[in-house]
Order: structure tokens, then C-alpha cells, then sequence
């Protein structure tokens, strides 16, 4: 660590400037001097200082009013000040402005040169302390970040892991993920929920690893029993993910346990209406339905964009929050975007 201060000196008496100036630069320093306090306010507006060495006592501006003014641009500047009498009630009002030390006329060399190596000592401390917090920032940032790309990892792994027992393909989990994300953002949710559901809407159907195949993966029409069966996946999804501290698995839980869940109140599992459907799960209901309807299944063929939104219009205030509804039928140009950019994943 170096010895150096970038030193400023401001007194209006030459013969005390230089003094000062010599005592300095025998110390190794290269101070800068100023007789006018408006000038060194100049100056300091657009350099580096560390320490002032300024005097009290000088015509137009004084050395405290002359610190005040440098703090604006120097918030941490160390200072001493020098004065020709000891005054108590000045040495106070010193101090309370946080001028660290005083130095009193006439100036003795020993006694400046050791005030200066106890400010250096100081300074450096500083320093220290304040790269070490910075490394310490730079570490925690490092680590947030490998912990987030580690646990985006999981979660697409767990998605994935979904996907193997789900006739649903992974460009339907992907669009899901987009759409949603999209109809966050139109909702007005911030950036890190957007992130939220954008990770947590692939969770959607997770519970179907509880499924049995035979219901599962059966090609014809489920009975009305199997159907029950088939239902349970909300449940199932749920108690796989709750109880998760990570918000992305949180919310997860939230959408896999409601995302069957219908505005008027005739969905499943716990028949729950309007707003008492969290949002997520309302926001992810669309983006499911509408990718479902889109997507080609053994069962179905691919509809059109334009037979999705009628029924999704239809389905306003019925199926969807009609809300979210509009938002998604106003962002139709986004979503066939995302349409577009998963085409022909799954071929
Ligand atoms: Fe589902
Ligand atoms: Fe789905």
C-alpha cells in the first residue's frame, strides 16, 4: 500500500504554505497549494484529493466553510485544521463537521509530521477496508450467480424429468414458459416475477409422474374414473413442490395444484373462482389451454390461431380470467412469435 496522500493545501499566508509544502514533500508527498479557498474549491471539483490541510482563518471563505463545500464532491475527506488560537467553541464545531485533527500556529515540523503519518495510517486502513468489502462483493456476487445457474439447472432437469412420462412434448413446456412470461410482463408484474413463472410454469403438469400409464398414456377416451384419476396430477404436483423454500419451486406448487382451476369456479381441485385462483395459475391456465389447442395431439389436430382466440374469447369470465384473456388476445402478435420460434422442435 502506498505512503502517498494526494495532500491539498489552502492557507492565505505564503510563508506558512511553503513550510507546509516542505515538511510534505520531505515525507515523500506531492501536495498541491492554494492561497484563495475558491480555488482550491475549483480545483477539488474536478481532482482527487485525500486530505486538506487548510486554515482557519482566511478572508472571504474560512476553512470550515471552505470543508463544507469540499465534502459535496468529497464526501470522505480527511482534513486538518489549522489554527492560531485554541478555541474551544471553533475546535467543536471543527469536530462536529468530522475534521479529524488540528494543528496550531506556529507550526512545528515535528508535530506536523506525525499528525500527517497518523492520517497516512488512517487513510490506508480505510483503503483496505474498502477494497476488502469490495472483494467481498465481487465473491458474493460470483457465488449468487453459481448458485442461480446451478438452480436453473435443477429445475430444468426437473422439468424435463416431467416430460418423459407426458405425451405433452417439450416445445409445448417451452411456449408455455413464453407465454406466460409474456402475459406477465402485459399484467404489469416485475422482471423477477416474470422470471418466476417464466421457471415455474414448465412445473405444470409435473404431478403426472403419479399418473399410471395406463390412464396416462391410454389413447382413447378416459372413463369417468379414469378421468378422477387423472385429476389427481394437480394434487400430486403440489405435494411434490411445497414446502420448497426456492421461489421458483414455490410457485411451481402454486401453478401445478391450481392450473386446472376455472374463473367460474368449476375447476379442479378445490373449485376455487375468480381471484381466488392465484395469479400465476390464471396466467398459466391460458398459456396451457391455448399451446394444448395449438399443438397437434394423437388425438387432435393442430387448431388455428384463429379457432384458439375464439375460444379463449368465449371462455372470457368462463374458463379465464377475462383480464388476462384480453391481455393475451392484445399481445396475439407476440404469441405467434413464440409460436414460430419453437416451430418444428419436437419433428
Ligand atoms: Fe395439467
Ligand atoms: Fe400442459
Amino acid at each position: 500500500m502506498t505512503n502517498e496522500l494526494r495532500l491539498m493545501i489552502v492557507d492565505d499566508e505564503p510563508i506558512n504554505v511553503m513550510l507546509l509544502e516542505e515538511i510534505a514533500k520531505d515525507m515523500g508527498h506531492n501536495p498541491i497549494s492554494f492561497y484563495i479557498p475558491k480555488e482550491a474549491l475549483e480545483w477539488a471539483k474536478i481532482n482527487t484529493v485525500d486530505l486538506i490541510l487548510v486554515d482557519f482563518n482566511m478572508p472571504v471563505m474560512n476553512g470550515l466553510d471552505l470543508l463544507k463545500e469540499i465534502r459535496v464532491s468529497h464526501p470522505e475527506i480527511m482534513s486538518i485544521m489549522i489554527t492560531a488560537n485554541v478555541d474551544n467553541a471553533l475546535k467543536l464545531e471543527a469536530l462536529e463537521l468530522g475534521v479529524n485533527d488540528f494543528l496550531t500556529k506556529p507550526i512545528s515540523t515535528a508535530e506536523f509530521e506525525l499528525r500527517l503519518r497518523n492520517m497516512i495510517a488512517i487513510q490506508n486502513a480505510l483503503k483496505t477496508q474498502k477494497e476488502f468489502s469490495k472483494q467481498l462483493t465481487i465473491e458474493v456476487e460470483k457465488a449468487t450467480k453459481e448458485l442461480s445457474k446451478s438452480q436453473f439447472e435443477a429445475l430444468d432437469v426437473l422439468s424435463r424429468t416431467a416430460e418423459y412420462k407426458d405425451p405433452e412434448t417439450g416445445s409445448h413446456i417451452a411456449r408455455v414458459s413464453h407465454y406466460s412470461k409474456m402475459l406477465a410482463e402485459a399484467y404489469g408484474l416485475d422482471e423477477k416475477e416474470q422470471e418466476i413463472i417464466f421457471y415455474a410454469a414448465p412445473l405444470h403438469d409435473i404431478g403426472k409422474v403419479g399418473i399410471e400409464d395406463a390412464v396416462l398414456l391410454k389413447p382413447g377416451k378416459l372413463t369417468d374414473e379414469e378421468f378422477d384419476r387423472m385429476k389427481l396430477h394437480s394434487t400430486i404436483g403440489s405435494n411434490i413442490l411445497k414446502n420448497s423454500a426456492n421461489p421458483y419451486l414455490a410457485a411451481g406448487a402454486v401453478v401445478a395444484e391450481f392450473h386446472h382451476e376455472k374463473y367460474n369456479g368449476r375447476g379442479y381441485p378445490s373449485g376455487l373462482a375468480g381471484e381466488e385462483i392465484p395469479l400465476y395459475a390464471r396466467i398459466v391456465a391460458i398459456a396451457d389451454v391455448f399451446d394444448a389447442l395449438t399443438s397437434i395431439r394423437p388425438y387432435k389436430r393442430a387448431w388455428s390461431f384463429e379457432e384458439a382466440l375464439e375460444l379463449i374469447e368465449k371462455e372470457k369470465g368462463e374458463h379465464f380470467d377475462p383480464h388476462i384473456a384480453d391481455l393475451f388476445i392484445a399481445n396475439i402478435d407476440r404469441v405467434r412469435e413464440i409460436y414460430q420460434q419453437f416451430e418444428g422442435m419436437d419433428d
